[in-house]
């Protein structure tokens, strides 16, 4: 059988990018990505659901035409306008001249302002419905701000499955078999939660809404716009973005980030990464703020309870590197850690506020008051860190 056959009625045509070093010329893709598009036939008509990039709109015509050859879509549903999937409208359009358009008010309104597209839509709001024979009849529901404002997913009601745009979506280029069953999964997860915390990470809230929406709705097959198609495994990864949404982190570990021109920050890092492993924490990453990818610092912070956090002060502020770190943090209003700040200066200690400021701000826990030092710290203040540590992993490990 086929990889490409999720159903009698749905067959996959989306495409593998492992060129593309970075995703929206920001995160780093070191095993690719997907983008999926879907083609869902029913006795009367045809639709594809979302589309890809650009530059595979070729392959996506040739998938499409490999399974229904010189048959024409009848339609093109828009799940999500970001680029990496509707890039490729217009060669559809031109391959296809008569497919209608289907998306929201605002879906339309990009459609046109990105493509120039106007012709030909079908405006849809929440609830709506459209046949594409006895057999399949989908529903659309908006979600907005999964991960844009026109999001919206749609539910192929016959065979309880969801087209769920970026939502339950993971980094990772699909290695042949496009569903879980037919894959080893686990090389995905930590994909899933670095995607998470790099794209989605902002919209928790909208995750939550657009989640309850459905908490009534069978799902047997979950179809998202990166990644594989999740069956077996449908409610684990609902659980992450669950949990994940509501700012809950996935363990009791600790993610530590620190910068360091000469070492001396690094020292004390490197103290507080020593005690929470002597005390009993199993899951630690430490991160050079300076030289660590921003998506591999965020995917830990999402994911660990305990956060702590060395940096120096630069220029009278917080050393940039770190501060990178803490406003993408604060921007996805991570919230529900234990947090240790350690601040060094040589001269004037700037550091320890700024970090408390944008702490503060998100709401953390702090689990022990900050600890500050100037130049390299003397052994009274390296053990003040170790217990500090200690204390931080004593909470987590409560
Ligand atoms: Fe995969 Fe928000 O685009």
């Amino acid at each position: 059988m086929k990889v490409s056959r999720i159903s009698d009625h749905i067959h996959y045509i989306g495409v593998n990018d492992r060129t593309t070093s970075r995703f929206e010329a920001m995160w780093p893709l070191p095993y690719g990505v997907s983008y999926n598009s879907y083609l869902i036939t029913g006795a009367d008509k045809t639709a594809i659901v979302d589309g890809v990039e650009a530059c595979y709109a070729l392959r996506q015509i040739e998938h499409i035409r490999d399974i229904i050859g010189d048959r024409k879509p009848d339609y093109l549903i828009i799940n999500h306008m970001e680029p990496d999937h509707s890039g490729a409208i217009k060669m559809l359009r031109d391959a296809y001249p008569d497919i209608v358009i289907v998306g929201n008010a605002q879906t339309l309104a990009m459609v046109n302002g990105f493509y120039g597209v106007a012709d030909k839509t079908l405006a849809v709001k929440d609830g709506d419905t459209l046949s594409l024979g006895a057999d399949v009849n989908l529903r659309f529901t908006l979600t907005p701000m999964v991960h844009w404002p026109e999001t919206m997913m749609t539910y192929f009601v016959e065979e309880e499955t969801l087209f769920s745009g970026d939502a339950f979506g993971c980094f990772g280029a699909l290695a042949g078999a496009v569903v879980d069953s037919d894959m080893d999964t686990s090389r995905y997860f930590p994909e899933m939660v670095r995607y998470y915390s790099s794209i989605v990470g902002k919209y928790g809230l909208f995750v939550q809404k657009a989640l309850r929406k459905f908490d009534n709705v069978a799902v047997r097959t979950l179809c998202t716009t990166h990644g594989p198609v999740w069956r077996d495994r449908i409610s684990e990864v609902v659980g992450i973005y669950d949990r994940l949404s509501l700012y809950e982190p996935l363990d009791n570990g600790v993610t530590v980030i620190y910068g360091s021109m000469y070492g001396n920050t690094e020292l004390m890092a490197e103290t507080a990464a020593e005690a929470l492993a002597e005390a009993g924490i199993r899951e630690i990453d430490v991160h050079n703020a300076s030289v660590s990818d921003l998506s591999f610092m965020l995917s830990d912070i999402f994911r660990h309870r305990g956060l702590v956090i060395a940096a120096p002060t630069y220029s009278d502020t917080l050393f940039p590197p770190v501060r990178n770190v803490m406003e993408a943090i604060a921007t996805r209003g991570v919230k529900n850690r234990d947090v240790l700040l350690i601040g060094s200066c040589t001269w004037g200690q700037k550091a320890v506020g700024a970090m408390n400021s944008y702490i503060e701000s998100i709401g953390a826990v702090s689990a022990a008051e900050p600890i500050a030092f100037k130049q390299a710290a003397t052994a009274v203040q390296l053990q003040q860190c170790r217990d500090a540590a200690g204390a931080l992993a004593a909470k987590l490990l409560q």
